[in-house]
């Protein structure tokens, strides 16, 4: 008898080589003039030149912007939003490429709303009006960003990533075509993939958890734990990559109708300082953060158990747990996600746990309060001290 709210796109293709179909379906709608946000990378794989030709062939006209970098600061989305004019210039905004590059493309589509700079819509719907519409082809299989109303910006004056969060930043359309991340390497499909688990586990025990969420949550769940380890050791697999990229937007639709916590939140400081992917940062956090919530919501590790493909009908709810942790841990393992490689000492430690502090969002939302020593614990257990 819970209330809640549950949003996602108008419209969602899956399928090998749907992304050619890209001019047919923007001519679903009458258009004239369309901005294609694309990761400058891309543009030397075959499939994306084949996707412009469809549209010159379907006369469609189309602006090209590429330049995106990894993480794109305040400074240079507010440039690209002066540039472009996107309200006067276009009728529709098409982001393909990883999170950052559809985060970019949400934020143009809106940003004839945007009066000044986006830094004063940092935050929870402070973005009130309709965007452009929207088609979103995502390229990885982990951020969700194709589905979300998040845009995650770098603040270099603060140093850290920040969030606007609003309903208008959902994309209309989105299409998955699992041949886009064939060719991705095998730590870019075990960091993200993880990164897409990491939202599906807290989307499913936080707070804002809901009956619907918790469908799309436990599916993702499901998918990757018996798709991921394939994807990564046999990148050709085309299963595998049609069941990650399937699971990634399954948790995209799992944060916009939930929310994730304290992998996040503790993840955000510990990416800054290292200079690390995001989908590594969580990684090297689920295990330790996992562990502390688990005595907090035993129920829903027994649900997760099940998920991951645990019987437990014969196991004690505290045998269940354990299971479920267990499996948690071997899935980060089994991919080859290290930490040696992050020798911290105690002042870093310090920093971290301040650091992630901050972001309230996040903790208020994680199943178990995560105090300023607690999060200097889980640092400390899932690193390696000098
Ligand atoms: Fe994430």
């Amino acid at each position: 008898m819970q209330d809640f709210i549950f949003q996602m796109p108008r419209k969602t293709e899956i399928g090998f080589f749907k992304s050619r179909d890209i001019a047919k379906i923007i001519k679903e709608i009458e258009i004239q003039r369309v901005l294609v946000v694309i990761d400058y990378n891309l543009k030397k794989i075959g499939i994306v030149d084949q996707m412009f030709n469809n549209l010159k062939k379907e006369n469609i006209s189309f602006t090209v912007f590429d330049n995106i970098k990894n993480e794109p600061t305040i400074a240079e989305i507010d440039q690209a939003i002066h540039d472009l004019k996107v309200a006067s210039n276009f009728d529709e905004v098409v982001g393909i490429g990883g999170g950052s590059t559809i985060d970019v493309a949400k934020l143009l589509a809106v940003s004839g709303s945007i009066k000044g700079s986006i830094r004063d819509y940092i935050g929870i719907n402070l973005i009130k009006e309709s965007s452009l519409p929207t088609i979103m082809v995502p390229t990885t299989s982990g951020t969700g960003a194709e589905v979300t109303p998040n845009a995650v910006v770098k603040d270099p004056v603060e140093g850290w990533k920040k969030g606007i969060v609003s309903s208008f930043l959902i994309p209309d359309r989105v299409i998955l075509d699992p041949e886009l991340t064939m060719s991705l390497p095998p730590k870019i499909t075990a960091e993200t993939g993880l990164d897409a688990f990491t939202h599906a586990i807290e989307c499913f025990i936080c707070k804002k958890s809901n009956t619907m969420s918790d469908l799309f949550a436990l599916s993702a769940m499901r998918l990757i734990n018996t798709n991921l380890h394939q994807a990564v050791k046999e990148g050709g697999n085309k299963e595998a990559r049609y069941n990650m990229l399937l699971a990634s937007f399954y948790g995209g639709i799992a944060i916009t109708n939930s929310g994730t916590g304290g992998v996040h939140a503790l993840a955000y400081p510990l990416g800054g300082k290292y200079n690390i992917s995001h989908g590594l940062s969580n990684s090297i956090l689920l295990t330790e953060v996992m562990r502390f919530n688990a005595g907090a919501v035993p129920e829903k590790f027994v649900k997760i158990a099940k998920a991951m493909g645990i019987e437990t009908i014969n196991l004690s709810q505290e045998k269940a747990v354990r299971a479920a942790l267990d499996v948690i841990s071997k899935l980060v393992d089994d991919v080859g996600i290290r930490v040696e490689n992050f020798e911290v000492s105690e002042q870093i430690i310090d920093v971290l746990a301040k650091s992630a502090m901050f972001e309230e969002r996040l903790l208020k939302n994680n199943p178990r309060p995560i105090k300023y020593e607690d999060a200097r614990i889980i640092y400390r257990k899932s690193l390696v001290m000098k």
